[in-house]
């Protein structure tokens, strides 16, 4: 399975995937391409210390449609057959996500279907839970809201604030994340009415 990454910054859960990869972890699965649509995302220097390929599309310069359409083009080029978003912050249109439906996988540091959205770590103190997480999840038309892969609960402590517990949920990403595309990748997700099933071992 060739695959692309999406991000938008700091790019710790693409470094998972490179050092994933490099493990031998994510047998079948090829890294061939990282988008980036910040000039400053750090995701690119790791793309480049790993020799990955990697391209910038100015997100600021055009409207969404116009972006993605550039995005799909590459990713065409490239022949990628699905899309990882790790930490890619932005909106994807109808027809982008279409064009690689079920194939698009993103990491969010909330137990979806709770706290989707940008700021996940703040609205789960403010709504004092006691625990939070991660989910690997596909990628649907909505904001965080498609059919969940992963999870992993992590406990929220009485001093938190959104950088603490961020900080306890990250490395807890860079399992799942992997673990996400190593089943894709092996052929062992299926949707059916919205849920994923693990298909087993083959
Ligand atoms: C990660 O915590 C990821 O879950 C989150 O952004 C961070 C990116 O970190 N994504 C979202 O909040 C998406 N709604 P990274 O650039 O170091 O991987």
């Amino acid at each position: 399975m060739r695959f692309a990454v999406m991000a938008s910054g700091r790019g710790s859960n693409f470094q998972a995937l490179i050092d994933a990869r490099a493990r031998g972890e994510l047998p079948g699965a090829e890294l061939v391409l990282l988008i980036v649509n910040r000039r400053d995302a750090q995701a690119a220097a790791r793309a480049e210390a790993a020799g990955i390929p990697w391209e910038f599309i100015d997100s600021e310069a055009m409207a969404r449609a116009e972006f993605d359409r550039r995005a799909l083009a590459l990713l065409r080029e490239c022949h990628a057959e699905a899309v990882v978003l790790a930490g890619f912050m932005r909106l994807l249109t109808p027809e982008f996500i279409e064009a690689f439906r079920h194939r698009i996988l993103n990491i969010h540091p909330a137990l979806l279907p709770l706290f989707p959205g940008a700021h996940a770590h703040r609205d789960a103190l403010a709504a004092g839970v006691v625990e939070s997480g991660c989910s690997a999840h596909f990628v649907d038309d909505g904001v965080d809201t498609g059919p969940v892969i992963l999870q992993q609960a992590v406990p929220v402590l009485p001093d938190d604030n959104a950088e603490t517990l961020a900080a306890r949920i990250l490395p807890y990403e860079h399992r799942l994340l992997p673990e996400a595309v190593r089943l894709l990748a092996a052929g062992r997700l299926a949707v059916e009415g919205g849920i994923v099933r693990i298909l087993p071992k083959k």
